[in-house]
Protein backbone atom coordinates (compact mmCIF):
# COMPACT_ATOMS: atom_id res chain seq x y z
CA UNK A 1 0.00 0.00 0.00
CA UNK A 2 2.84 2.14 1.02
CA UNK A 3 4.87 1.33 -1.86
CA UNK A 4 2.24 2.05 -4.40
CA UNK A 5 1.50 5.42 -2.93
CA UNK A 6 5.21 6.38 -3.51
CA UNK A 7 4.95 5.10 -6.68
CA UNK A 8 1.80 6.86 -7.56
CA UNK A 9 3.40 10.00 -6.41
CA UNK A 10 6.45 9.56 -8.61
CA UNK A 11 4.45 8.79 -11.94
CA UNK A 12 2.26 11.88 -10.91
CA UNK A 13 5.17 13.82 -10.56
CA UNK A 14 7.16 12.83 -13.18
CA UNK A 15 4.41 13.03 -15.82
CA UNK A 16 3.51 16.74 -14.56
CA UNK A 17 6.77 17.54 -14.95
CA UNK A 18 7.65 16.05 -18.23
CA UNK A 19 3.74 16.75 -20.00
CA UNK A 20 5.22 20.53 -19.73
CA UNK A 21 8.33 19.70 -22.62
CA UNK A 22 5.73 18.76 -25.23
CA UNK A 23 4.97 21.83 -27.60
CA UNK A 24 1.48 23.81 -27.23
CA UNK A 25 -0.75 22.67 -29.74
CA UNK A 26 -4.16 24.76 -29.86
CA UNK A 27 -5.91 21.90 -32.17
CA UNK A 28 -7.48 20.24 -29.48
CA UNK A 29 -10.91 20.16 -30.22
CA UNK A 30 -11.89 18.43 -26.46
CA UNK A 31 -11.29 21.22 -25.30
CA UNK A 32 -13.65 23.25 -27.58
CA UNK A 33 -16.57 23.62 -29.27
CA UNK A 34 -19.15 20.55 -27.57
CA UNK A 35 -16.51 19.10 -25.51
CA UNK A 36 -15.74 22.64 -23.88
CA UNK A 37 -15.40 22.45 -20.23
CA UNK A 38 -18.00 24.02 -18.19
CA UNK A 39 -16.89 26.40 -15.26
CA UNK A 40 -19.92 26.59 -13.13
CA UNK A 41 -22.15 24.46 -10.81
CA UNK A 42 -25.87 24.91 -11.43
CA UNK A 43 -29.05 24.43 -9.98
CA UNK A 44 -32.23 25.23 -12.11
CA UNK A 45 -36.10 24.52 -11.04
CA UNK A 46 -39.41 24.31 -12.82
CA UNK A 47 -37.85 23.54 -16.43
CA UNK A 48 -39.07 24.22 -19.45
CA UNK A 49 -40.74 21.13 -21.14
CA UNK A 50 -41.92 20.66 -24.83
CA UNK A 51 -44.07 17.75 -25.24
CA UNK A 52 -45.57 15.95 -21.85
CA UNK A 53 -43.18 13.89 -19.91
CA UNK A 54 -44.73 10.72 -19.10
CA UNK A 55 -46.07 10.35 -15.48
CA UNK A 56 -44.10 6.56 -15.43
CA UNK A 57 -40.99 8.30 -14.76
CA UNK A 58 -39.82 9.18 -11.61
CA UNK A 59 -36.33 9.44 -10.88
CA UNK A 60 -33.13 11.49 -12.21
CA UNK A 61 -31.77 11.00 -15.67
CA UNK A 62 -27.51 11.33 -15.30
CA UNK A 63 -24.54 11.95 -16.91
CA UNK A 64 -20.73 12.57 -16.39
CA UNK A 65 -17.92 13.01 -18.37
CA UNK A 66 -14.41 15.04 -17.90
CA UNK A 67 -14.85 18.36 -17.24
CA UNK A 68 -11.37 19.75 -16.50
CA UNK A 69 -11.08 22.90 -14.44
CA UNK A 70 -7.34 23.69 -15.61
CA UNK A 71 -5.12 21.90 -18.11
CA UNK A 72 -1.28 22.50 -18.50
CA UNK A 73 -0.62 21.97 -21.53
CA UNK A 74 -4.03 22.00 -24.06
CA UNK A 75 -1.79 20.44 -26.80
CA UNK A 76 -1.58 16.72 -25.21
CA UNK A 77 -4.79 16.69 -23.27
CA UNK A 78 -6.93 13.41 -23.68
CA UNK A 79 -10.49 13.69 -23.51
CA UNK A 80 -10.04 10.57 -20.89
CA UNK A 81 -8.16 12.72 -18.00
CA UNK A 82 -9.65 15.28 -16.09
CA UNK A 83 -12.38 16.34 -13.25
CA UNK A 84 -15.15 14.61 -13.45
CA UNK A 85 -18.76 16.13 -13.34
CA UNK A 86 -21.92 15.17 -13.04
CA UNK A 87 -25.40 16.26 -14.78
CA UNK A 88 -28.53 15.37 -13.13
CA UNK A 89 -32.44 16.07 -14.34
CA UNK A 90 -34.92 15.11 -11.91
CA UNK A 91 -38.37 13.91 -13.19
CA UNK A 92 -41.13 13.28 -10.94
CA UNK A 93 -45.31 13.05 -11.55
CA UNK A 94 -44.96 14.34 -15.58
CA UNK A 95 -42.42 17.49 -14.10
CA UNK A 96 -38.81 18.49 -14.72
CA UNK A 97 -38.42 19.54 -11.11
CA UNK A 98 -34.28 20.59 -11.05
CA UNK A 99 -31.44 20.39 -13.69
CA UNK A 100 -27.69 20.20 -11.30
CA UNK A 101 -24.27 19.98 -12.32
CA UNK A 102 -21.32 19.62 -9.82
CA UNK A 103 -18.18 18.35 -10.32
CA UNK A 104 -17.44 15.11 -8.62
CA UNK A 105 -15.57 15.16 -5.63
CA UNK A 106 -14.80 18.50 -5.52
CA UNK A 107 -12.03 18.72 -2.87
CA UNK A 108 -11.35 22.42 -2.62
CA UNK A 109 -14.81 22.65 -0.69
CA UNK A 110 -14.74 19.66 1.35
CA UNK A 111 -11.66 18.73 3.50
CA UNK A 112 -13.13 15.17 5.06
CA UNK A 113 -13.69 14.10 1.19
CA UNK A 114 -10.11 15.35 0.11
CA UNK A 115 -8.78 12.94 2.90
CA UNK A 116 -10.11 9.77 1.61
CA UNK A 117 -9.08 10.68 -1.97
CA UNK A 118 -5.64 11.27 -0.57
CA UNK A 119 -4.29 7.70 -0.13
CA UNK A 120 -6.91 5.86 -2.87
CA UNK A 121 -6.79 7.50 -5.85
CA UNK A 122 -5.67 5.90 -8.35
CA UNK A 123 -3.23 7.02 -11.65
CA UNK A 124 -6.39 7.84 -13.74
CA UNK A 125 -7.24 10.07 -10.08
CA UNK A 126 -10.44 11.87 -11.62
CA UNK A 127 -13.72 10.29 -11.44
CA UNK A 128 -15.52 11.02 -14.87
CA UNK A 129 -16.84 8.04 -16.76
CA UNK A 130 -20.08 6.36 -15.46
CA UNK A 131 -22.95 7.35 -12.82
CA UNK A 132 -24.97 3.98 -11.50
CA UNK A 133 -27.10 3.23 -8.50
CA UNK A 134 -26.96 0.53 -6.33
CA UNK A 135 -28.07 -0.63 -3.23
CA UNK A 136 -30.41 2.80 -3.21
CA UNK A 137 -27.26 5.02 -3.35
CA UNK A 138 -25.79 6.89 -6.49
CA UNK A 139 -21.94 5.81 -7.56
CA UNK A 140 -19.69 7.56 -9.65
CA UNK A 141 -17.17 5.57 -11.59
CA UNK A 142 -13.90 5.21 -13.19
CA UNK A 143 -11.54 2.90 -14.07
CA UNK A 144 -7.76 2.01 -13.56
CA UNK A 145 -7.58 2.30 -9.96
CA UNK A 146 -9.43 4.48 -8.59
CA UNK A 147 -12.47 3.76 -6.08
CA UNK A 148 -16.08 5.11 -6.67
CA UNK A 149 -17.36 8.30 -5.48
CA UNK A 150 -20.52 7.93 -3.86
CA UNK A 151 -23.11 11.36 -4.30
CA UNK A 152 -26.04 12.15 -2.56
CA UNK A 153 -29.59 12.57 -3.85
CA UNK A 154 -28.56 16.83 -4.79
CA UNK A 155 -25.60 15.10 -6.73
CA UNK A 156 -22.92 16.02 -4.20
CA UNK A 157 -19.78 14.15 -3.47
CA UNK A 158 -19.98 12.22 -0.10
CA UNK A 159 -17.66 9.72 0.04
CA UNK A 160 -14.78 7.69 -1.37
CA UNK A 161 -14.19 3.64 -1.48
CA UNK A 162 -14.89 0.59 -2.70
CA UNK A 163 -18.71 0.43 -2.00
CA UNK A 164 -18.64 -0.20 1.98
CA UNK A 165 -15.81 -2.27 1.66
CA UNK A 166 -12.36 -1.58 3.20
CA UNK A 167 -10.48 -3.61 0.65
CA UNK A 168 -7.87 -1.73 -1.58
CA UNK A 169 -8.68 -1.99 -4.81
CA UNK A 170 -10.06 0.26 -7.48
CA UNK A 171 -13.26 -0.64 -9.34
CA UNK A 172 -13.90 -0.20 -13.15
CA UNK A 173 -16.33 2.24 -15.08
CA UNK A 174 -18.29 -0.66 -16.21
CA UNK A 175 -20.11 -3.06 -14.00
CA UNK A 176 -23.00 -5.43 -15.23
CA UNK A 177 -26.22 -5.84 -13.01
CA UNK A 178 -27.40 -9.53 -12.89
CA UNK A 179 -31.17 -8.75 -12.95
CA UNK A 180 -31.69 -12.19 -11.29
CA UNK A 181 -29.20 -11.45 -7.99
CA UNK A 182 -29.43 -7.35 -7.71
CA UNK A 183 -25.25 -8.36 -8.03
CA UNK A 184 -22.54 -6.06 -9.46
CA UNK A 185 -20.11 -8.04 -11.78
CA UNK A 186 -17.21 -6.27 -12.93
CA UNK A 187 -13.90 -6.93 -14.41
CA UNK A 188 -11.34 -4.05 -12.71
CA UNK A 189 -7.81 -2.96 -13.81
CA UNK A 190 -5.29 -1.07 -11.76
CA UNK A 191 -2.81 1.07 -14.23
CA UNK A 192 -0.14 0.53 -11.34
CA UNK A 193 -0.41 -3.57 -10.87
CA UNK A 194 -0.52 -4.32 -14.47
CA UNK A 195 0.31 -8.31 -13.95
CA UNK A 196 -3.17 -9.29 -13.02
CA UNK A 197 -6.65 -7.92 -13.15
CA UNK A 198 -9.54 -8.57 -11.00
CA UNK A 199 -13.19 -10.00 -11.20
CA UNK A 200 -14.98 -8.68 -8.25
CA UNK A 201 -18.79 -9.22 -6.62
CA UNK A 202 -20.90 -6.47 -4.89
CA UNK A 203 -23.61 -7.82 -3.82
CA UNK A 204 -26.81 -5.77 -3.59
CA UNK A 205 -26.23 -4.24 -0.15
CA UNK A 206 -22.93 -2.65 -1.12
CA UNK A 207 -20.20 -5.58 0.20
CA UNK A 208 -18.11 -7.30 -1.77
CA UNK A 209 -19.31 -11.11 -2.20
CA UNK A 210 -16.06 -12.40 -3.87
CA UNK A 211 -12.74 -10.86 -5.56
CA UNK A 212 -10.21 -13.38 -8.10
CA UNK A 213 -7.06 -11.95 -9.24
CA UNK A 214 -6.20 -13.33 -12.71
CA UNK A 215 -2.82 -12.75 -14.20
CA UNK A 216 -2.48 -10.81 -17.52
CA UNK A 217 0.61 -9.35 -19.05
CA UNK A 218 2.09 -5.77 -20.01
CA UNK A 219 -1.37 -4.24 -18.13
CA UNK A 220 -4.05 -3.87 -20.60
CA UNK A 221 -6.53 -1.36 -20.41
CA UNK A 222 -10.03 -3.50 -19.64
CA UNK A 223 -12.38 -0.58 -19.82
CA UNK A 224 -15.67 -2.86 -19.71
CA UNK A 225 -15.97 -6.97 -19.75
CA UNK A 226 -19.38 -8.73 -20.94
CA UNK A 227 -21.81 -10.72 -18.68
CA UNK A 228 -23.92 -13.88 -19.02
CA UNK A 229 -25.93 -15.57 -15.93
CA UNK A 230 -23.31 -18.29 -16.03
CA UNK A 231 -19.91 -16.02 -17.12
CA UNK A 232 -17.84 -13.14 -17.35
CA UNK A 233 -15.95 -12.41 -20.38
CA UNK A 234 -12.52 -10.37 -19.99
CA UNK A 235 -11.11 -8.89 -23.14
CA UNK A 236 -7.39 -8.85 -23.15
CA UNK A 237 -6.71 -6.35 -26.08
CA UNK A 238 -3.13 -5.38 -27.60
CA UNK A 239 -4.14 -2.03 -25.61
CA UNK A 240 -1.28 -1.99 -22.72
CA UNK A 241 -0.01 0.28 -19.91
CA UNK A 242 3.20 2.76 -21.72
CA UNK A 243 5.29 4.14 -19.02
CA UNK A 244 7.25 5.27 -22.14
CA UNK A 245 4.52 7.63 -23.15
CA UNK A 246 4.64 9.19 -19.70
CA UNK A 247 8.08 10.22 -20.34
CA UNK A 248 7.16 11.45 -23.92
CA UNK A 249 4.65 13.81 -22.46
CA UNK A 250 0.81 11.52 -23.12
CA UNK A 251 -1.49 12.50 -20.78
CA UNK A 252 -3.12 8.92 -21.03
CA UNK A 253 -0.19 5.92 -20.53
CA UNK A 254 -1.80 3.39 -22.79
CA UNK A 255 -0.50 2.36 -26.34
CA UNK A 256 -1.51 -0.13 -28.76
CA UNK A 257 0.92 -2.53 -28.08
CA UNK A 258 1.16 -5.42 -31.30
CA UNK A 259 3.48 -7.35 -29.19
CA UNK A 260 0.42 -7.93 -26.64
CA UNK A 261 -1.48 -11.31 -27.80
CA UNK A 262 -5.27 -10.66 -27.89
CA UNK A 263 -7.39 -12.67 -26.35
CA UNK A 264 -10.94 -13.04 -24.89
CA UNK A 265 -11.53 -14.94 -21.57
CA UNK A 266 -14.82 -16.81 -20.13
CA UNK A 267 -14.78 -16.86 -16.35
CA UNK A 268 -17.23 -18.98 -15.31
CA UNK A 269 -18.83 -16.81 -12.28
CA UNK A 270 -18.33 -19.09 -9.44
CA UNK A 271 -14.56 -20.20 -10.92
CA UNK A 272 -10.84 -19.39 -9.90
CA UNK A 273 -8.17 -17.72 -12.29
CA UNK A 274 -7.08 -21.32 -13.65
CA UNK A 275 -10.67 -22.06 -15.01
CA UNK A 276 -10.43 -18.79 -17.47
CA UNK A 277 -10.67 -20.50 -20.61
CA UNK A 278 -9.33 -18.15 -23.47
CA UNK A 279 -9.96 -17.65 -27.06
CA UNK A 280 -7.64 -15.84 -29.39
CA UNK A 281 -8.59 -12.75 -31.39
CA UNK A 282 -7.73 -11.20 -34.65
CA UNK A 283 -6.15 -7.65 -33.07
CA UNK A 284 -8.64 -5.30 -32.40
CA UNK A 285 -9.69 -2.87 -29.56
CA UNK A 286 -13.14 -2.83 -27.88
CA UNK A 287 -14.07 -0.23 -25.01
CA UNK A 288 -17.79 -1.61 -24.92
CA UNK A 289 -19.92 -4.57 -24.91
CA UNK A 290 -23.75 -4.60 -25.47
CA UNK A 291 -24.75 -7.75 -23.74
CA UNK A 292 -24.16 -11.78 -23.61
CA UNK A 293 -25.96 -14.71 -22.88
CA UNK A 294 -25.35 -18.53 -23.33
CA UNK A 295 -26.71 -20.92 -25.77
CA UNK A 296 -28.08 -24.72 -25.04
CA UNK A 297 -24.93 -25.86 -26.83
CA UNK A 298 -22.51 -24.09 -24.21
CA UNK A 299 -21.97 -21.09 -27.28
CA UNK A 300 -21.29 -17.59 -25.50
CA UNK A 301 -22.47 -14.78 -27.94
CA UNK A 302 -21.02 -11.48 -27.05
CA UNK A 303 -22.08 -8.18 -28.68
CA UNK A 304 -19.74 -5.51 -29.03
CA UNK A 305 -18.36 -2.73 -30.57
CA UNK A 306 -15.25 -3.02 -32.54
CA UNK A 307 -12.43 -0.60 -33.20
CA UNK A 308 -9.49 -2.05 -35.60
CA UNK A 309 -6.83 -0.02 -33.52
CA UNK A 310 -6.84 2.07 -30.57
CA UNK A 311 -4.24 4.54 -29.18
CA UNK A 312 -2.05 3.49 -32.42
CA UNK A 313 -0.84 7.31 -33.24
CA UNK A 314 1.59 9.59 -31.02
CA UNK A 315 -0.35 9.56 -28.48
CA UNK A 316 1.51 13.19 -27.38
CA UNK A 317 -0.33 15.36 -30.63
CA UNK A 318 -3.66 12.70 -30.62
CA UNK A 319 -5.58 13.86 -27.79
CA UNK A 320 -8.79 11.67 -27.91
CA UNK A 321 -9.03 8.02 -29.18
CA UNK A 322 -9.33 7.22 -32.63
CA UNK A 323 -13.07 7.08 -33.95
CA UNK A 324 -14.62 7.15 -37.33
CA UNK A 325 -14.63 3.13 -38.23
CA UNK A 326 -16.08 0.68 -35.76
CA UNK A 327 -18.39 -2.08 -36.15
CA UNK A 328 -21.27 -3.21 -34.60
CA UNK A 329 -20.36 -7.50 -33.81
CA UNK A 330 -21.37 -10.57 -32.76
CA UNK A 331 -18.92 -12.88 -30.93
CA UNK A 332 -19.29 -16.25 -30.85
CA UNK A 333 -16.78 -18.22 -27.81
CA UNK A 334 -17.86 -22.04 -28.26
CA UNK A 335 -16.35 -24.36 -25.20
CA UNK A 336 -14.89 -26.48 -28.38
CA UNK A 337 -12.73 -23.72 -29.99
CA UNK A 338 -9.66 -21.96 -29.24
CA UNK A 339 -10.74 -18.57 -31.52
CA UNK A 340 -13.41 -16.38 -31.35
CA UNK A 341 -15.72 -16.53 -34.21
CA UNK A 342 -16.87 -12.94 -35.97
CA UNK A 343 -19.83 -11.61 -37.63
CA UNK A 344 -20.13 -8.54 -38.55
CA UNK A 345 -23.84 -7.05 -38.11
CA UNK A 346 -23.37 -3.21 -39.23
CA UNK A 347 -20.26 -1.66 -40.59
CA UNK A 348 -21.71 2.12 -39.92
CA UNK A 349 -18.75 3.98 -37.28
CA UNK A 350 -20.65 3.83 -33.83
CA UNK A 351 -20.47 3.63 -29.76
CA UNK A 352 -22.48 3.53 -26.49
CA UNK A 353 -23.70 0.20 -27.22
CA UNK A 354 -27.08 -0.26 -24.63
CA UNK A 355 -29.77 -2.77 -24.55
CA UNK A 356 -33.18 -3.24 -22.36
CA UNK A 357 -31.02 -3.90 -18.99
CA UNK A 358 -33.44 -6.41 -17.68
CA UNK A 359 -32.67 -8.77 -20.09
CA UNK A 360 -28.59 -8.27 -18.86
CA UNK A 361 -27.11 -11.67 -19.43
CA UNK A 362 -29.71 -13.67 -21.15
CA UNK A 363 -30.82 -13.87 -24.55
CA UNK A 364 -32.34 -10.71 -25.90
CA UNK A 365 -33.45 -9.40 -29.46
CA UNK A 366 -32.83 -5.00 -29.26
CA UNK A 367 -30.02 -3.20 -29.09
CA UNK A 368 -29.16 0.41 -29.45
CA UNK A 369 -26.51 2.51 -30.30
CA UNK A 370 -25.44 6.11 -31.36
CA UNK A 371 -23.41 6.58 -34.98
CA UNK A 372 -20.60 8.36 -34.81
CA UNK A 373 -19.50 11.27 -36.96
CA UNK A 374 -17.64 9.73 -40.52
CA UNK A 375 -13.87 10.33 -40.09
CA UNK A 376 -14.20 11.21 -36.41
CA UNK A 377 -15.45 15.06 -37.53
CA UNK A 378 -17.17 15.86 -34.48
CA UNK A 379 -19.06 19.26 -36.20
CA UNK A 380 -21.55 16.57 -37.33
CA UNK A 381 -24.51 15.66 -36.54
CA UNK A 382 -25.42 11.64 -35.53
CA UNK A 383 -28.40 9.32 -34.99
CA UNK A 384 -29.87 7.34 -32.40
CA UNK A 385 -29.54 3.63 -34.34
CA UNK A 386 -31.79 0.91 -33.32
CA UNK A 387 -31.30 -2.71 -33.93
CA UNK A 388 -33.85 -5.89 -34.03
CA UNK A 389 -31.34 -8.41 -33.73
CA UNK A 390 -34.09 -10.88 -34.74
CA UNK A 391 -34.87 -9.42 -38.18
CA UNK A 392 -31.86 -7.71 -39.24
CA UNK A 393 -33.76 -4.15 -39.44
CA UNK A 394 -32.22 -0.98 -38.48
CA UNK A 395 -34.33 1.73 -37.62
CA UNK A 396 -32.45 5.34 -36.91
CA UNK A 397 -33.64 8.87 -35.15
CA UNK A 398 -32.28 11.95 -36.52
CA UNK A 399 -32.29 14.37 -33.62
CA UNK A 400 -31.59 17.73 -35.89
CA UNK A 401 -29.29 18.97 -38.25
CA UNK A 402 -27.55 20.65 -35.39
CA UNK A 403 -27.90 18.50 -32.45
CA UNK A 404 -25.48 15.36 -31.49
CA UNK A 405 -27.11 12.73 -29.05
CA UNK A 406 -24.81 11.67 -25.94
CA UNK A 407 -25.30 7.92 -24.85
CA UNK A 408 -29.08 6.72 -25.14
CA UNK A 409 -30.23 4.91 -22.15
CA UNK A 410 -33.55 2.81 -22.79
CA UNK A 411 -36.32 2.54 -19.91
CA UNK A 412 -38.77 0.14 -20.29
CA UNK A 413 -42.80 1.62 -19.89
CA UNK A 414 -43.45 -0.46 -16.93
CA UNK A 415 -41.63 -3.18 -14.97
CA UNK A 416 -43.13 -6.25 -17.00
CA UNK A 417 -43.52 -4.44 -20.24
CA UNK A 418 -42.21 -6.47 -23.27
CA UNK A 419 -38.50 -5.93 -24.36
CA UNK A 420 -38.15 -2.44 -26.42
CA UNK A 421 -41.86 -1.26 -25.44
CA UNK A 422 -40.50 2.38 -23.19
CA UNK A 423 -38.04 5.21 -24.02
CA UNK A 424 -35.08 6.10 -24.98
CA UNK A 425 -33.58 9.07 -23.25
CA UNK A 426 -30.69 11.49 -24.07
CA UNK A 427 -28.83 14.46 -23.76
CA UNK A 428 -28.75 16.49 -26.94
CA UNK A 429 -25.88 18.50 -27.41
CA UNK A 430 -25.89 21.79 -29.74
CA UNK A 431 -23.32 22.39 -32.42
CA UNK A 432 -23.33 25.85 -31.89
CA UNK A 433 -22.78 25.54 -28.26
CA UNK A 434 -26.45 26.79 -27.35
CA UNK A 435 -28.13 25.11 -24.49
CA UNK A 436 -28.36 21.06 -24.50
CA UNK A 437 -31.63 19.43 -23.73
CA UNK A 438 -32.91 15.79 -22.64
CA UNK A 439 -34.87 14.36 -25.47
CA UNK A 440 -37.22 11.41 -24.40
CA UNK A 441 -38.43 9.64 -27.37
CA UNK A 442 -40.84 6.40 -27.79
CA UNK A 443 -38.98 3.15 -28.60
CA UNK A 444 -41.86 2.00 -30.68
CA UNK A 445 -42.16 5.29 -32.73
CA UNK A 446 -38.43 6.39 -33.92
CA UNK A 447 -38.32 8.92 -36.17
CA UNK A 448 -41.43 10.47 -34.82
CA UNK A 449 -41.54 13.39 -32.86
CA UNK A 450 -39.92 13.46 -29.28
CA UNK A 451 -42.88 12.29 -26.37
CA UNK A 452 -40.98 14.71 -24.67
CA UNK A 453 -38.07 18.13 -24.53
CA UNK A 454 -36.62 19.10 -21.14
CA UNK A 455 -34.71 22.64 -22.13
CA UNK A 456 -31.68 22.69 -19.84
CA UNK A 457 -30.80 26.42 -18.89
CA UNK A 458 -26.63 25.51 -19.86
CA UNK A 459 -24.51 23.77 -22.11
CA UNK A 460 -23.75 20.46 -20.63
CA UNK A 461 -20.55 19.13 -22.88
CA UNK A 462 -20.18 15.99 -24.91
CA UNK A 463 -19.34 13.33 -22.20
CA UNK A 464 -19.62 10.07 -21.58
CA UNK A 465 -22.27 7.41 -19.39
CA UNK A 466 -25.17 8.24 -17.58
CA UNK A 467 -27.93 6.37 -16.23
CA UNK A 468 -31.89 6.17 -15.55
CA UNK A 469 -32.04 6.26 -11.49
CA UNK A 470 -35.20 5.36 -10.85
CA UNK A 471 -36.48 5.70 -7.74
CA UNK A 472 -37.31 2.49 -6.86
CA UNK A 473 -33.63 1.58 -7.07
FE1 LIG B 1 -17.29 3.40 -21.37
Amino acid sequence: MKHNNILKNVVRTASKLLVKRVPYNPDNHYLETIFAPVHQEHTATQLKVKGQIPTALNGILTRIGPNPKKVDNPGNHSWFVGDGMVHGVRIQNGQAIWYRNRYIADTSQDHALEQQLGAQRGIGGAVNTNIIGHGGRLWALVEAGSFPVELNSELTSVHVGLFDSSMNNGFTAHPHLDPQTGELHAICYDALKQNHVTYLVIDQHCHVKNKVSIPVKHGPMMHDGAMTSKSMILFDLPVTFSGKDILKGASLPYRWNPKHPARVGVLPRNGKAEDVHWLTVDPCFVFHSCNAFERDNGEIIVDVVVHPKMFASDLTVKTGPELGVTTFERWTLSPNSNKVQRQVIHTEPQEFPRFDERLAGQSYRHAYSISLPMNGNTSLPNQLLHYDLQTGEINRHSYGANEVTGEVVFVPRSPDAPENDGWLMSYVHDLNCGNSKIVILDSLNLGGEPVAEIELPVRVPMGFHGNWIADTV
